[in-house]
């Protein structure tokens, strides 16, 4: 079976692992500092904080904003669970917008109408590795002094108008071994801002500055030695860990019949996290087994759109909500393997699985 991801491990992060056990210092340490450090660079801003994971990541930043009860953060249904769960841990509403059925990133011209005077924030998620249409949000959030938290955990690297994601706001990255790149498990905080940067940090360790004095109520959050020296060996790579997705999402696109390929806008530097084509209504679950068959691994990234989630229908009332993009999306698309470690005849064995299919 041709795996939808592959964690890529070499001699570097082998060794790198190593060198942490050996060190001594295994929990949070220099190694995740000069990962922090590295990191900011990759983003083109000044200040990252390594977390637990992207979820973790989301929720300190979210935190950091001052985001509570009673406020309300705008963002998209169509992602991951922790993209809204994250809001809720922190007890303000995630208010879910329609997406762009091209993109399949939150639709800019929905904003406005969702903004209530409990708005405090839109959280853009830059799904499967291409960037959120961020100039008319943050138009917007400047307009109504509304904060930007990106969720860029699909993301790393990507671009939008010659700019990274994770630099237009606060952004927040997940490092589970199936991203662009992993530490094991994982996140990061990246900001210009430098006192969002440091509220972060505190809120990361236990709301503490000062050895043993907590001045608020914070978490550990932390990230490891071993797994920030995994996460900056993999960081060393991801150009070509990129260039690698996008040639093979090129390839991809230039030879699939019957299906409608990932779009890159003009402007934009998709990262193809995933690589996600719609199949035509009521065809997509058979196309996915039959690629099964094929051994072609595949998924669907996301079956469900978070407010159809029995969670948010029945415990927080999300039942009316009415996304009709979203819901359409859901039921049509497929992602494909796109991953770095696929051979040339991995890359014609998906096209040859998917065409026989389509016809
Ligand atoms: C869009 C999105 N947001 C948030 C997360 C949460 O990241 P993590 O799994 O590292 O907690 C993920 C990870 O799958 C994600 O894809």
């Amino acid at each position: 079976m041709i795996p939808i991801a592959k964690p890529q491990m070499g001699a570097e992060e082998k060794q790198a692992v190593l060198e942490v056990l050996d060190s001594g210092m295994i929990a949070q340490g220099p190694r995740v500092k000069a990962f922090e450090e590295a990191f900011a660079a990759m983003c083109g801003v000044e200040h990252a904080v390594a977390t637990s994971s992207g979820t973790t990541a989301l929720h300190v930043a979210l935190l950091a904003h001052g985001i509570g009860p009673g406020d309300e953060v705008i963002t998209s249904a169509f992602t991951f669970i922790a993209s809204a769960n994250s809001i809720l841990f922190t007890g303000a509403k995630p208010v879910f917008v329609d997406i762009d059925p091209v993109t399949f990133n939150l639709d800019p011209a929905q904003i406005e109408a969702a903004l209530t005077p409990r708005t405090k924030a839109i959280m853009p998620v830059h799904l499967f590795g291409l960037a959120c249409d961020m100039e008319p949000i943050m138009a917007l959030a400047a307009e109504h002094g509304l904060a930007i938290i990106e969720d860029a955990c699909q993301a790393h690297g990507a671009e939008y108008q010659g700019r990274r994601v994770g630099s237009f706001g606060t952004g927040t990255f997940s490092l589970y071994p199936t991203k662009n790149i992993t530490s094991a498990e994982g996140g990061m905080i990246t900001t210009a801002d430098k006192s969002i940067g440091e509220k972060c940090r505190v809120i990361r360790q236990h709301g503490m500055r000062r050895r043993y004095y907590h001045d608020e109520l914070g978490f550990n959050f932390r990230m490891t030695d071993v797994h920030a020296a995994i996460g900056l060996a993999q960081l060393g790579k991801l150009e070509r860990f990129n260039a690698a997705r996008r040639d093979n999402a090129a390839y991809l696109s230039t030879h699939l019949k019957g299906v409608i390929p990932p779009r890159e806008p003009e402007g934009y530097h998709h990262v193809y996290h995933q690589y996600t084509v719609r199949v035509p209504e009521g065809q997509r679950d058979a196309l996915a087994a039959h690629l099964r068959e094929a051994g072609v691994g595949n998924m669907v990234y996301y079956p469900v759109p978070i407010h159809r989630q029995t969670f948010y229908v029945e415990e927080l009332g999300y039942g009316e909500v009415q996304l009709p993009k979203t819901e359409r999306a859901a039921a049509e698309v497929l992602s494909l393997p796109v991953h770095p470690a696929l051979s040339q005849a991995d890359l014609e064995t998906i096209v040859a699985a998917v065409n026989t299919f389509t016809g």
